[in-house]
């Protein structure tokens, strides 16, 4: 019971950038190797179907994501890695929390509330556009971490409501129907660096100024030739505060790689060098690793079946625990009352 258990859910929606590898999933595969924590990793494809009813693109970015974290070493011996729809029990979970969650509570929800608001400036009816998958949503997240009494959840700021309402969630369930769950806790951290893009706005796919992770090394070498900078010529110093390219280095670097870069920029590099070295000090880091990775997407049967053991280790955890569960709802065989 007093074992700590890390879970996080990525959402397969996209093409991971660098901004989801240094922001999510390099912290993830370094904590995967640290002993006596339990890590779960799971592909969340059922998030996916609230934001995307494109079919293709929840198959190929499941395949996506999957192979990145594969190719980036994940240890799968040591972590749990499944894909949230090969555990049925997961949903089964949400029901029972579904019927325990108070409506007012999802009404309370960021998510579902900036839909809300968005519809009212636009002058439409307030539900207009707005799921029920969208409106319940914190709970099938409630479901994905109380299933394996997660204690530590790493998440982005953005989450930590949905971290409460899973709290607030197990609670109430615990209340009516005995101790079953644990209550998980938000893990935030802020050294974990937000990556700037392009354009020096946070690295997302909807500003557009992203950098695909797994880019070939010319594309790679390209895309890093935009990032935004000024007009100063080689020669003048330059500074590393407000540089984007210098934020994107560090992201890569280690403390001396960044005082010499300090130093450079200081001494009047130019722009196109320092943007070579940035170019070359990351690719160096993804290299092996992309080699991994187009190996593995061209082999969809070995991730298939990676994920069929994560799934089947993850399944002898929630069989007997949702056995637990129903029947402490009261759904029983009708035997042996
Ligand atoms: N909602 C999370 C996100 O958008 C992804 C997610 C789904 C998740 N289930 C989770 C994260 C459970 C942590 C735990 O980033």
């Amino acid at each position: 019971m007093s074992k700590r258990t890390v879970l996080t859910g990525i959402t397969t929606t996209g093409t991971p950038h660098l901004g989801n590898y240094v922001g999510a999933i390099r912290p993830a595969i370094q904590a995967s190797h640290i002993d006596g924590v339990q890590s779960c990793y799971f592909l969340a494809d059922y998030h996916a179907l609230i934001k995307c009813r494109d079919p293709e693109v929840v198959q190929r970015s499941t395949l996506e994501i999957a192979a990145t974290w594969l190719a980036l070493g994940l240890d799968t011996d040591k972590a749990i890695f499944y894909r949230q729809s090969d555990i049925p029990e997961i949903s089964e979970l949400t029901w029972l929390l579904t019927c325990s969650t108070a409506k007012g509570l999802m009404n309370r929800a960021h998510a579902y509330k900036a839909a809300v608001q968005e519809n009212l400036e636009k002058s439409v009816d307030a539900d207009f556009g707005i799921t029920m998958g969208l409106f319940s949503y914190p709970i099938l997240m409630a479901a994905d971490i109380l299933m394996f009494n997660a204690t530590d959840v790493p998440v982005g700021r953005d989450q930590v409501q949905h971290l409460e309402m899973a709290r607030d969630i197990a609670q109430r369930f615990n209340h009516h129907f005995g101790q079953h769950f644990v209550l998980p806790e938000a893990v935030v951290d802020d050294d974990v660096a937000v990556l700037p893009g392009q354009d020096g706005r946070k690295m997302s796919k909807s500003y557009n100024n992203s950098i695909p992770l797994w880019l070939p090394e010319k594309k790679l070498r390209k895309a890093i030739m935009k990032i935004v900078t000024n007009s100063l010529e080689p020669g003048e110093p330059k500074q590393t505060e407000d540089s984007t390219l210098y934020a994107i280095y560090s992201a890569f670097a280690n403390t001396g790689q960044r005082a010499e870069m300090k130093q450079a920029y200081a001494d009047g590099i130019g722009w196109g060098d320092a943007k070579q070295q940035c170019f070359e000090l990351i690719n160096s880091e993804l290299a092996a690793a992309r080699a991994n990775y187009e190996e593995l997407i061209s082999n969809p049967g070995e991730i298939e079946s990676r994920l069929q053991e994560g799934a089947e280790r993850a399944r002898a955890h929630t069989i007997p625990f949702i056995q637990r569960l129903r029947s402490a709802v009261g759904i029983r065989s009708l035997v042996n009352l």
